[in-house]
């Protein structure tokens, strides 16, 4: 029998499954109340929309370049429709800033491929999104935190990045309605990550799929936004800009961009052409026509959905949730997070919830370089009514609370 193991790279033994992939498997069970999927709720997407954009290039003359071979670069429709967007961001670029990818995670993949040397450290959050770890592993990186508001010092970073034999390469954060904690950093402290980079003449992934799902508060510039104006340009800029139509219009498309200084997007095209030479055409074609036409107004339709989900969310914590538990409470996104009382391992409560209550979340281990956040959980919004959120809340509620009781 061949002996697989022995075959694979060395970088395959940081490649494992996704737990959260893993349990959506099991959530199918129409007994189980799921707060646990980071999607978009499928009822929302803009069907219709798509239908029509389909059939007009199918039916009409744009048909056979549309399912031709397309540019790496993408598709210039939609790159026109991303630069119009990044500029009302306040971020001034061209279409040879952007490259179209294949949703945003195979953004952080090339990123990843580009920067990341074995032993080199990568900045992020804690927790982070789980998929970009996943995503850095497979280049056998080191994580390192990033905390631009602790009083750590600069040569701190860089010293132990030593230590490890590389370097930092760049500093990855999710500044608007993070997952999986939905939250967002202020202008302030992007103004540090700036700093921090510069100092550690590091690059910056600013990876920002929830950035249109707003429902309080006032916008805040892009880093690349705030990058681009201190340096006179997105070309004199460290920061890479992801976006993603998978959380506005569709994830199924598999829809994301990167924007970027021009040098950094030739190097990510090359990749983009030995992985997979381009981004479905027909699909850029679709998303073009339906984002020039509904954009705006779909995100304004849906988000004043989520809004409503998110506040039925935060009223049902504050009636059920016991004392000791905690939670942050987003502008937008998608993502509640909740810390739960010292000694509760949030991976056992969900094996426990799945037996007796049937809600589910995402324990928050996972999201975690170091595996600790064990007492953590995320709830997502975004997919249950509002009777499902008030009833998942309570039994949820009601589980821990037996749980805090059991454990004094
Ligand atoms: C923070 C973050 N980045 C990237 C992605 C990947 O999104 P996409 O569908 O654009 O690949 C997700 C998806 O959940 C996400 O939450």
């Amino acid at each position: 029998m061949t002996t697989w193991d022995s075959l694979y790279a060395r970088r395959a033994s940081r490649m494992s499954a996704s737990e959260i992939r893993e349990l959506l498997k099991l959530l199918d069970r129409p007994d189980v109340i799921s707060f646990a999927g980071g999607i978009p709720d499928p009822n929302l997407f803009p069907a219709e929309e798509f239908r029509q954009a389909y059939q007009d290039i199918l039916g009409g003359p744009d048909a056979g370049r549309a399912l031709q071979y397309g540019v790496s670069e993408g598709s210039p429709r939609l790159r026109d429709w991303i630069v119009s967007h990044m500029r009302t961001l306040g971020v001034d670029c061209d279409p040879g800033n952007i490259l179209i990818t294949s949703g945003s995670q195979q953004g952080l993949d090339y990123i990843g491929k580009l920067f990341l040397s074995e032993g080199d450290t990568a900045l992020v959050q804690w927790p982070t999104y789980l998929g970009a770890l996943q995503a850095f592993n497979a280049y056998e990186p080191r994580f390192d935190r990033l905390d631009p508001c602790a009083n750590r010092d600069v040569t701190d970073y860089a010293a132990r990045a030593q230590e490890q034999g590389g370097r930092v390469k760049f500093a990855y954060l999710s500044p608007d309605f993070a997952n999986p904690t939905g939250l967002s950093v202020g202008l302030a402290e992007r103004e540090r990550v700036l700093a921090l980079a510069e100092e550690l003449s590091c690059a910056i992934i600013e990876d920002a799929p929830y950035e249109a799902l707003r429902y309080d508060g006032d916008t805040v510039l892009p880093l690349l936004a705030l990058d681009s104006r201190k340096h006179g340009g997105i070309e004199a800029s460290r920061t890479l800009y992801l976006g993603s139509f998978s959380k506005s219009l569709s994830p199924g498309l598999r829809l994301g961009w990167v924007c970027a200084a021009k040098e950094v997007i030739s190097r990510l095209v090359l990749i983009k052409q030995a992985s997979d030479l381009n981004t479905p055409v027909l699909n850029q074609e679709a998303m073009a026509r339906v984002a020039e036409r509904v954009f705006d107004t779909h995100t304004a339709r849906t988000n004043a959905v989520y809004k409503a989900r998110r506040d039925a969310m935060l009223s049902a914590l504050q009636i059920h949730m016991p004392e000791g538990v905690h939670w942050t409470r987003p502008d937008g996104g998608m993502f509640i997070w909740l810390d739960l009382p010292a000694g509760i391992d949030a991976a056992d409560l969900l094996e426990k919830s799945l037996a007796t209550v049937r809600v589910a979340f995402v324990p928050g281990k996972a999201f975690h370089p170091d595996r600790t956040g064990a007492n953590s959980l995320r709830l997502s919004f975004s997919c249950a009514d509002f009777a499902k959120i008030e009833e998942g809340i309570s039994r949820l509620g009601r589980l821990i609370s037996e749980t805090v009781m059991s454990t004094v």
